[in-house]
Protein backbone atom coordinates (compact mmCIF):
# COMPACT_ATOMS: atom_id res chain seq x y z
CA UNK A 1 0.00 0.00 0.00
CA UNK A 2 1.38 3.44 -0.80
CA UNK A 3 2.48 5.97 1.74
CA UNK A 4 0.35 9.23 2.74
CA UNK A 5 1.38 12.38 2.34
CA UNK A 6 -0.32 15.17 4.59
CA UNK A 7 -1.89 18.23 2.79
CA UNK A 8 -2.41 21.80 4.21
CA UNK A 9 -4.44 24.02 1.95
CA UNK A 10 -2.80 27.80 2.77
CA UNK A 11 -5.23 29.53 0.64
CA UNK A 12 -7.16 31.29 2.84
CA UNK A 13 -4.66 32.46 5.00
CA UNK A 14 -1.74 33.11 2.67
CA UNK A 15 -3.57 32.94 -0.64
CA UNK A 16 -5.57 35.64 0.43
CA UNK A 17 -3.32 38.03 2.88
CA UNK A 18 -1.63 39.77 0.18
CA UNK A 19 -5.09 40.66 -2.06
CA UNK A 20 -5.35 44.60 -2.83
CA UNK A 21 -9.17 44.29 -2.75
CA UNK A 22 -11.23 43.39 0.19
CA UNK A 23 -12.53 39.85 0.05
CA UNK A 24 -16.29 39.48 2.25
CA UNK A 25 -15.78 37.09 5.26
CA UNK A 26 -18.93 35.30 4.05
CA UNK A 27 -16.68 34.08 0.87
CA UNK A 28 -13.89 32.90 2.69
CA UNK A 29 -16.09 30.86 4.73
CA UNK A 30 -17.52 29.23 1.39
CA UNK A 31 -13.94 29.13 0.24
CA UNK A 32 -13.01 27.06 3.75
CA UNK A 33 -16.19 25.07 2.99
CA UNK A 34 -15.28 23.86 -0.60
CA UNK A 35 -11.89 23.01 0.79
CA UNK A 36 -13.23 20.85 3.50
CA UNK A 37 -15.20 18.93 0.70
CA UNK A 38 -11.85 18.62 -0.86
CA UNK A 39 -10.70 16.62 1.74
CA UNK A 40 -6.96 18.05 2.45
CA UNK A 41 -6.11 17.44 6.08
CA UNK A 42 -5.61 20.63 7.39
CA UNK A 43 -6.70 24.19 6.62
CA UNK A 44 -4.66 27.19 7.56
CA UNK A 45 -7.95 29.48 8.17
CA UNK A 46 -5.97 32.59 8.98
CA UNK A 47 -3.93 35.07 11.27
CA UNK A 48 -4.29 36.89 14.13
CA UNK A 49 -2.01 39.52 13.73
CA UNK A 50 -2.18 43.40 13.46
CA UNK A 51 -5.01 44.58 11.36
CA UNK A 52 -2.71 47.27 10.84
CA UNK A 53 -0.42 44.88 9.10
CA UNK A 54 -2.81 42.80 7.28
CA UNK A 55 -6.15 44.33 7.01
CA UNK A 56 -7.21 41.66 4.37
CA UNK A 57 -7.34 39.26 7.65
CA UNK A 58 -8.92 41.40 10.74
CA UNK A 59 -11.82 39.05 10.15
CA UNK A 60 -10.27 35.67 11.69
CA UNK A 61 -12.22 36.27 14.62
CA UNK A 62 -15.74 36.62 12.74
CA UNK A 63 -15.15 34.20 10.33
CA UNK A 64 -14.19 31.18 12.43
CA UNK A 65 -17.07 32.16 14.53
CA UNK A 66 -18.81 31.49 10.88
CA UNK A 67 -17.64 28.12 10.57
CA UNK A 68 -18.44 26.61 13.79
CA UNK A 69 -20.43 24.35 12.41
CA UNK A 70 -19.28 23.29 9.47
CA UNK A 71 -15.42 21.40 11.10
CA UNK A 72 -16.23 17.70 10.36
CA UNK A 73 -14.25 15.41 12.79
CA UNK A 74 -10.64 14.83 11.77
CA UNK A 75 -9.89 17.99 10.29
CA UNK A 76 -7.82 20.16 11.87
CA UNK A 77 -7.84 24.12 11.21
CA UNK A 78 -4.82 26.48 12.08
CA UNK A 79 -4.51 30.23 12.29
CA UNK A 80 -1.08 32.35 12.68
CA UNK A 81 -0.29 34.26 15.41
CA UNK A 82 2.54 36.34 16.48
CA UNK A 83 2.62 36.95 20.17
CA UNK A 84 0.14 36.35 23.10
CA UNK A 85 -2.20 39.06 21.66
CA UNK A 86 -2.52 36.45 18.41
CA UNK A 87 -2.88 33.61 20.87
CA UNK A 88 -5.63 35.24 23.14
CA UNK A 89 -7.91 35.61 20.44
CA UNK A 90 -6.93 32.50 19.23
CA UNK A 91 -8.24 30.69 22.37
CA UNK A 92 -11.41 33.36 22.88
CA UNK A 93 -12.87 31.60 19.28
CA UNK A 94 -12.37 27.95 20.61
CA UNK A 95 -14.17 29.45 23.89
CA UNK A 96 -17.06 31.29 22.45
CA UNK A 97 -17.59 28.11 20.42
CA UNK A 98 -17.17 26.11 23.58
CA UNK A 99 -15.18 23.12 21.49
CA UNK A 100 -11.99 23.11 19.84
CA UNK A 101 -12.42 24.79 16.43
CA UNK A 102 -9.16 25.95 15.93
CA UNK A 103 -6.88 23.17 16.89
CA UNK A 104 -3.22 24.26 16.01
CA UNK A 105 -1.61 27.53 16.07
CA UNK A 106 1.42 28.56 13.78
CA UNK A 107 4.59 31.01 15.12
CA UNK A 108 6.45 32.83 12.23
CA UNK A 109 10.01 33.94 12.47
CA UNK A 110 12.11 33.98 9.37
CA UNK A 111 16.19 32.98 8.51
CA UNK A 112 16.75 36.37 7.16
CA UNK A 113 17.31 39.30 9.90
CA UNK A 114 16.07 41.88 7.37
CA UNK A 115 12.77 39.80 6.60
CA UNK A 116 12.05 39.07 9.74
CA UNK A 117 12.20 43.44 10.87
CA UNK A 118 10.15 43.87 8.09
CA UNK A 119 7.52 41.35 8.43
CA UNK A 120 7.28 41.35 12.26
CA UNK A 121 9.08 44.73 13.48
CA UNK A 122 11.39 42.40 15.55
CA UNK A 123 14.52 40.90 15.20
CA UNK A 124 14.62 37.03 14.72
CA UNK A 125 15.96 36.70 18.56
CA UNK A 126 13.19 39.86 19.45
CA UNK A 127 10.34 36.92 18.05
CA UNK A 128 11.61 33.38 20.01
CA UNK A 129 11.23 35.54 23.27
CA UNK A 130 7.56 36.49 21.72
CA UNK A 131 7.33 33.00 21.19
CA UNK A 132 8.31 31.67 24.46
CA UNK A 133 4.57 32.18 26.51
CA UNK A 134 2.70 31.42 23.26
CA UNK A 135 3.97 28.07 22.74
CA UNK A 136 4.13 27.45 26.63
CA UNK A 137 0.16 28.53 26.82
CA UNK A 138 -1.08 26.83 23.56
CA UNK A 139 0.98 23.71 24.76
CA UNK A 140 -1.34 23.61 28.07
CA UNK A 141 -4.39 24.47 26.10
CA UNK A 142 -4.05 21.47 24.38
CA UNK A 143 -3.56 23.32 20.59
CA UNK A 144 -0.38 21.76 18.89
CA UNK A 145 1.89 24.28 17.77
CA UNK A 146 3.15 24.88 14.11
CA UNK A 147 6.90 26.91 13.64
CA UNK A 148 7.39 28.38 10.68
CA UNK A 149 10.89 29.49 9.12
CA UNK A 150 10.72 32.20 6.45
CA UNK A 151 13.47 32.39 3.51
CA UNK A 152 14.88 28.98 4.23
CA UNK A 153 16.37 29.56 0.64
CA UNK A 154 16.67 33.08 0.14
CA UNK A 155 15.53 36.49 1.10
CA UNK A 156 14.04 39.34 -1.04
CA UNK A 157 16.07 41.93 0.77
CA UNK A 158 19.16 39.70 1.50
CA UNK A 159 19.80 37.32 -1.27
CA UNK A 160 20.66 33.69 -0.52
CA UNK A 161 20.55 32.05 3.05
CA UNK A 162 23.47 30.08 4.27
CA UNK A 163 21.20 26.24 5.25
CA UNK A 164 23.50 26.80 8.42
CA UNK A 165 20.94 29.75 9.49
CA UNK A 166 18.16 27.95 8.50
CA UNK A 167 19.56 25.05 10.94
CA UNK A 168 20.06 27.55 13.91
CA UNK A 169 16.74 28.92 13.90
CA UNK A 170 15.26 25.52 13.52
CA UNK A 171 16.96 24.55 16.30
CA UNK A 172 16.01 27.35 18.46
CA UNK A 173 12.40 26.92 17.57
CA UNK A 174 12.81 23.29 18.47
CA UNK A 175 13.92 23.51 21.87
CA UNK A 176 11.13 26.25 22.69
CA UNK A 177 8.75 22.90 21.97
CA UNK A 178 7.49 23.35 18.63
CA UNK A 179 5.26 20.54 17.68
CA UNK A 180 5.71 20.93 13.89
CA UNK A 181 8.54 22.93 11.71
CA UNK A 182 7.58 24.59 8.63
CA UNK A 183 10.29 25.71 6.24
CA UNK A 184 8.84 28.22 4.03
CA UNK A 185 10.76 28.96 0.47
CA UNK A 186 9.05 32.11 1.07
CA UNK A 187 9.80 33.73 -2.55
CA UNK A 188 10.27 30.24 -4.79
CA UNK A 189 14.01 30.91 -5.56
CA UNK A 190 14.68 27.27 -4.40
CA UNK A 191 15.84 24.39 -6.51
CA UNK A 192 16.10 20.33 -6.10
CA UNK A 193 19.70 20.96 -4.89
CA UNK A 194 19.13 23.64 -2.86
CA UNK A 195 16.31 22.43 -1.10
CA UNK A 196 18.20 19.10 -0.50
CA UNK A 197 21.00 20.62 0.79
CA UNK A 198 18.91 22.92 3.17
CA UNK A 199 17.05 19.90 4.30
CA UNK A 200 20.20 17.82 5.34
CA UNK A 201 21.66 20.39 7.75
CA UNK A 202 17.99 21.29 9.21
CA UNK A 203 18.00 17.31 9.74
CA UNK A 204 21.22 16.68 11.13
CA UNK A 205 21.28 19.67 13.57
CA UNK A 206 17.91 19.20 14.95
CA UNK A 207 17.61 15.30 14.49
CA UNK A 208 14.16 15.80 13.49
CA UNK A 209 12.92 12.72 11.75
CA UNK A 210 10.96 14.25 8.80
CA UNK A 211 7.91 11.72 8.59
CA UNK A 212 4.72 12.34 10.00
CA UNK A 213 3.58 9.38 13.43
CA UNK A 214 0.01 9.17 14.29
CA UNK A 215 -0.86 11.60 11.04
CA UNK A 216 0.67 14.58 12.85
CA UNK A 217 3.90 16.14 10.93
CA UNK A 218 7.03 16.95 12.51
CA UNK A 219 7.93 18.68 9.50
CA UNK A 220 6.36 20.51 6.69
CA UNK A 221 7.57 22.13 3.74
CA UNK A 222 5.94 24.97 2.48
CA UNK A 223 7.07 26.20 -0.99
CA UNK A 224 6.05 29.63 -3.18
CA UNK A 225 6.34 28.73 -6.71
CA UNK A 226 7.67 31.99 -8.30
CA UNK A 227 9.13 29.68 -11.48
CA UNK A 228 6.98 27.07 -11.57
CA UNK A 229 9.36 24.77 -10.10
CA UNK A 230 8.11 23.72 -6.66
CA UNK A 231 6.79 20.34 -7.84
CA UNK A 232 10.43 19.17 -8.42
CA UNK A 233 11.45 20.16 -5.28
CA UNK A 234 8.21 17.91 -3.76
CA UNK A 235 9.80 15.01 -5.56
CA UNK A 236 13.12 15.76 -4.27
CA UNK A 237 11.79 16.64 -0.46
CA UNK A 238 9.75 13.13 -0.87
CA UNK A 239 12.90 11.38 -1.34
CA UNK A 240 14.29 12.59 1.54
CA UNK A 241 11.57 11.23 3.23
CA UNK A 242 9.43 14.68 4.18
CA UNK A 243 5.29 13.81 4.06
CA UNK A 244 3.63 16.97 4.78
CA UNK A 245 3.72 19.79 2.49
CA UNK A 246 1.44 23.51 2.82
CA UNK A 247 -0.43 24.33 -0.84
CA UNK A 248 -2.58 27.01 -1.89
CA UNK A 249 -5.91 26.01 -3.89
CA UNK A 250 -5.47 28.14 -7.05
CA UNK A 251 -1.73 29.07 -6.32
CA UNK A 252 -2.91 31.92 -4.76
CA UNK A 253 -1.22 34.18 -2.32
CA UNK A 254 2.19 35.67 -1.02
CA UNK A 255 3.49 37.69 1.98
CA UNK A 256 3.42 41.42 1.30
CA UNK A 257 6.60 42.22 3.14
CA UNK A 258 8.29 39.03 1.05
CA UNK A 259 7.51 42.02 -1.89
CA UNK A 260 9.58 43.99 -3.13
CA UNK A 261 9.64 47.75 -5.83
CA UNK A 262 10.47 45.44 -8.67
CA UNK A 263 8.73 42.20 -7.72
CA UNK A 264 5.14 41.40 -6.17
CA UNK A 265 5.63 38.01 -3.81
CA UNK A 266 4.93 34.98 -5.91
CA UNK A 267 1.66 32.61 -4.40
CA UNK A 268 1.81 28.91 -3.14
CA UNK A 269 2.20 25.89 -4.82
CA UNK A 270 -1.24 25.21 -6.23
CA UNK A 271 -2.51 22.05 -3.84
CA UNK A 272 -3.76 20.84 -6.98
CA UNK A 273 -0.08 20.15 -8.39
CA UNK A 274 0.48 19.45 -5.52
CA UNK A 275 -1.67 16.76 -4.75
CA UNK A 276 -0.86 15.71 -8.92
CA UNK A 277 3.32 15.29 -8.28
CA UNK A 278 2.17 13.65 -4.68
CA UNK A 279 0.44 10.92 -6.49
CA UNK A 280 2.50 10.92 -9.94
CA UNK A 281 5.27 9.82 -7.09
CA UNK A 282 3.19 6.96 -6.18
CA UNK A 283 2.35 8.07 -2.47
CA UNK A 284 -1.49 8.98 -1.71
CA UNK A 285 -3.48 11.92 -0.60
CA UNK A 286 -7.07 12.35 1.34
CA UNK A 287 -7.28 14.62 -1.39
CA UNK A 288 -10.18 14.25 -3.67
CA UNK A 289 -8.90 16.36 -6.88
CA UNK A 290 -12.57 17.30 -8.45
CA UNK A 291 -13.48 18.50 -5.40
CA UNK A 292 -10.42 20.73 -4.50
CA UNK A 293 -10.22 21.64 -8.39
CA UNK A 294 -13.60 23.57 -7.40
CA UNK A 295 -12.05 25.11 -4.36
CA UNK A 296 -9.02 26.81 -7.02
CA UNK A 297 -11.59 27.82 -9.04
CA UNK A 298 -13.30 29.54 -6.59
CA UNK A 299 -10.48 31.09 -5.06
CA UNK A 300 -8.94 32.08 -7.71
CA UNK A 301 -12.35 34.27 -8.25
CA UNK A 302 -11.28 36.02 -5.03
CA UNK A 303 -8.15 37.08 -6.51
CA UNK A 304 -7.12 40.10 -8.18
CA UNK A 305 -5.31 39.02 -11.18
CA UNK A 306 -1.56 39.66 -11.16
CA UNK A 307 0.71 41.75 -13.15
CA UNK A 308 3.61 40.19 -14.63
CA UNK A 309 6.60 41.33 -12.93
CA UNK A 310 10.02 42.12 -14.68
CA UNK A 311 11.96 38.95 -14.39
CA UNK A 312 9.78 37.02 -13.26
CA UNK A 313 10.26 34.04 -16.18
CA UNK A 314 12.08 31.84 -15.12
P1 LIG B 1 4.21 46.06 16.14
O1 LIG B 1 3.67 47.26 15.43
O2 LIG B 1 5.67 46.00 16.40
O3 LIG B 1 3.49 45.69 17.50
O4 LIG B 1 3.78 44.77 15.30
P2 LIG B 1 2.81 46.51 18.62
O5 LIG B 1 2.83 45.60 19.80
O6 LIG B 1 3.43 47.87 18.72
O7 LIG B 1 1.31 46.66 18.11
C1 LIG B 1 0.91 47.52 17.08
C2 LIG B 1 -0.61 47.55 17.06
O8 LIG B 1 -1.10 46.27 16.67
C3 LIG B 1 -1.22 47.84 18.41
O9 LIG B 1 -2.47 48.48 18.18
C4 LIG B 1 -1.46 46.47 18.98
O10 LIG B 1 -2.47 46.44 19.95
C5 LIG B 1 -1.87 45.71 17.74
P3 LIG B 1 -2.70 50.03 18.57
O11 LIG B 1 -2.40 50.10 20.03
O12 LIG B 1 -1.70 50.77 17.71
O13 LIG B 1 -4.12 50.25 18.19
N1 LIG B 1 -1.58 44.27 17.82
C6 LIG B 1 -2.45 43.32 17.46
N2 LIG B 1 -3.72 43.38 17.02
C7 LIG B 1 -4.34 42.22 16.77
N3 LIG B 1 -3.74 41.01 16.90
C8 LIG B 1 -2.47 40.91 17.34
C9 LIG B 1 -1.78 42.11 17.64
N4 LIG B 1 -0.54 42.37 18.10
C10 LIG B 1 -0.42 43.70 18.20
N5 LIG B 1 -1.90 39.72 17.47
C11 LIG B 1 3.25 42.45 15.03
C12 LIG B 1 4.19 43.47 15.67
C13 LIG B 1 3.91 41.09 15.13
C14 LIG B 1 1.94 42.49 15.77
C15 LIG B 1 3.05 42.86 13.56
O14 LIG B 1 4.29 43.00 12.95
C16 LIG B 1 2.23 41.87 12.79
O15 LIG B 1 1.06 41.66 13.05
N6 LIG B 1 2.86 41.26 11.75
C17 LIG B 1 2.19 40.27 10.96
C18 LIG B 1 2.84 40.12 9.64
C19 LIG B 1 2.19 39.00 8.87
O16 LIG B 1 1.14 38.53 9.20
N7 LIG B 1 2.88 38.60 7.79
C20 LIG B 1 2.39 37.56 6.94
C21 LIG B 1 2.48 36.21 7.58
S1 LIG B 1 4.10 35.48 7.51
C22 LIG B 1 4.18 34.78 5.92
O17 LIG B 1 3.34 35.03 5.08
C23 LIG B 1 5.26 33.77 5.64
C24 LIG B 1 4.73 32.34 5.68
O18 LIG B 1 3.70 32.15 4.70
C25 LIG B 1 5.87 31.34 5.40
C26 LIG B 1 6.68 31.67 4.13
O19 LIG B 1 6.09 31.75 3.04
O20 LIG B 1 7.88 31.81 4.27
C27 LIG B 1 4.15 31.98 7.05
MG1 LIG C 1 4.00 31.72 2.61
Amino acid sequence: MSERVRITDVAPRDGLQNEPGRVATRDKASLVRLLIRSGVDEIEVSSFVSPKWIPQLGDAGELLAMLAGDKPAGMVFSALVPNERGLDAALAVNERAGARLIDKVSVFTAASETFSEKNTNATIAQTIERFRPVIARANGAGLRVRGYVSCVIACPFEGEIPPARVADVSARLLDLGIDELDLGDTIGQGAPDSIEAMLIDVLERTNLAPSTRDGDPSLTLHLHDTFGRASSYVERALELGVRSFDGAAGGLGGCPYASTAQRRAPGNIATEALVDVVTASGYTTGVDLDALREAASFARTLSAPTEPTPGDAP
